[in-house]
């Protein structure tokens, strides 16, 4: 029976579908050191909210992890790395709260700008704050949008509704899919120079940490306002502070922090025209559920089926195409096996997989060879997810191609290894379901 940790609250409807596969599920949000501790030795899965950090040190505590879940978008709080070299899959739920970031985007953005928080904290304190609490209208003006992602492409929807002009930053993303007629896109100084509002959903990696320093903050507007709904750690917290403490820029709502939960200590917390939420992006009872449901089920299929769905770690894009193939991947994996005793421990150097006929896609026959391969050395678990990291940690250079050449098999898998001025050659084709042959060895 598998055994699933869910360490951060998730929505009872996905912990029905895992209940229901009849896998023993230990539901502790927000669980103690201890607790963990004590968890992780014989997990299967592992199911996350952003509450959870997953580094190396806890998986170098796991022994049969197979797949880490994330009930939502951000993978931040999760060492990929060391998840990918441990054969790990780790997958996420792309969609499921994206209108509700979106909507929460709006939410502060016109919060924001009309100072209701600042309203309804002099009410609750007895005062009536008329004269000073004077606001800016959104219409005609400009929301600068850096990252046009999922999220970003709904905030820019709901902005067009308010009458504002959008201007968008996004290296990654082809110009052509967006309609001129509603949004500019242009570089990332131009746009911090030019919008009245700059709101972020770009997910926080090496490029966009500290994105917002106090060097981009004083390229903006000083009227301008930054709303951040995407994560803590793109915008430096000390230098947002002093740019709102010294009239640098008119505003900030921030959702997310470098450090969750928000210490008492931050200075975000004393600074001017701030309007602060605990991490509420995704809070919604239609998020809540959606996430939890679709990553229970991901899951699932993954443990029952090896069926995979939005893996953030997996070499090969469409999983599909390898059940279709399996005759071609059981061949490669027993080549691998056979050319590791024909090596007869000789250091590896370099692997050459070539394929003929009718082979659309060398790669993961490439990467099936290399766990037969790779498998006969060690003792962890080779699979596809960490099979390319194991080889280039050990290397091992290794290349796969498909070739026109000429062959009588309907399909050839070529491998040859070098190895200390040694070559090591092996064929193989299959022709159907189980039914694939080595058609030459050592020439
Ligand atoms: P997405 O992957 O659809 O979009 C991210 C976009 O950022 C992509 O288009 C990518 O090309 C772009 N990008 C990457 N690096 C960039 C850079 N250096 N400069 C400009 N653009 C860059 O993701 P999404 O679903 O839109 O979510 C965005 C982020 O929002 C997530 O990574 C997550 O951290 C955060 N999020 C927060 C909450 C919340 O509760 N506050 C909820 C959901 C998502
Ligand atoms: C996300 O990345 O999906 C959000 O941060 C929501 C969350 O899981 O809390």
């Amino acid at each position: 029976m598998f055994k699933i940790l869910v360490s951060d609250p998730i929505a009872d409807k996905g912990i029905e579908i895992l209940d229901d596969a009849g896998f023993e599920v230990i539901y502790n949000p927000n669980p103690s050191n201890d607790e963990l501790q004590s968890y992780l030795s014989d997990i299967d899965a592992w199911i996350i909210r952003s509450g959870t950090k997953i580094s190396s040190e806890e998986l170098s505590d796991t022994r049969n992890l197979k797949v880490i879940g994330r009930a939502g978008v951000g993978v931040d709080n999760i060492d990929i790395k060391s998840a990918t070299n441990k054969g790990i899959v780790v997958m996420n739920m792309p969609d499921g709260n994206t209108i509700s970031a979106a909507e929460h985007t709006m939410a502060m953005m016109m919060a924001l700008s009309r100072n209701i928080q600042i309203g309804h904290m002099t009410i609750m304190n007895g005062e009536w704050n008329r004269k000073t609490l004077v606001g800016s209208e959104l219409k005609g003006k400009i929301l600068g949008i850096i990252g046009l992602g999922r999220i970003g492409r709904e905030v820019i929807k709901r902005a067009l509704g308010l009458e504002m002009k959008i201007v968008g930053y996004d290296p990654f993303v082809n110009e052509d899919v967006f309609d001129t007629e509603n949004i500019e896109i242009m570089g990332l100084d131009e746009l911090t120079k030019t919008s009245d509002y700059i709101s972020l959903h770009v997910p926080l990696i090496e490029s966009t940490q500290y994105l917002f320093d106090i060097d981009r903050l004083k390229m903006m507007k000083e009227s301008a306002r930054l709303i951040n709904v995407a994560r803590g750690g793109i915008v430096n917290e000390k230098d947002l502070s002093f740019a709102l403490n010294n009239g640098i820029i008119a505003g900030a709502a921030i959702d997310v922090f470098e450090e969750e939960p928000l210490k008492s200590d931050n200075p975000l917390i004393k600074s001017q025209n701030i309007l602060l939420t605990p991490h509420l992006g995704a809070s919604t009872h239609e998020a809540s559920e959606g996430v939890s449901f679709g990553i229970c089920r991901q899951v699932k299929d993954y443990l029952l089926e090896s069926k995979l769905s939005n893996p953030i770690n997996m070499p090969i894009q469409d999983m599909s195409q390898l059940k279709q193939i399996q005759s071609l991947l059981d061949l490669s994996e027993i080549m691998g096996k056979i050319s590791c005793q024909l090596l007869d421990d000789s250091p590896l150097e370099s692997v050459s997989i070539e394929c003929i006929g009718d082979i659309e896609d060398s790669k993961p026959i490439a990467l099936s060879l290399l766990i037969g391969l790779i498998q006969s050395m060690t003792d962890l678990n080779v699979n596809f997810v960490n099979v390319g990291s194991i080889a280039q940690e050990r290397g091992i250079e290794f290349t796969h191609s498909i070739s026109s050449e000429q062959s009588s098999y309907s399909n050839l898998v070529k491998l040859k290894i070098s190895s200390q001025g040694k070559e090591i050659k092996i064929e193989g084709s299959a022709s159907g379901k189980n039914d694939y042959r080595i058609v030459n060895v050592l020439d």
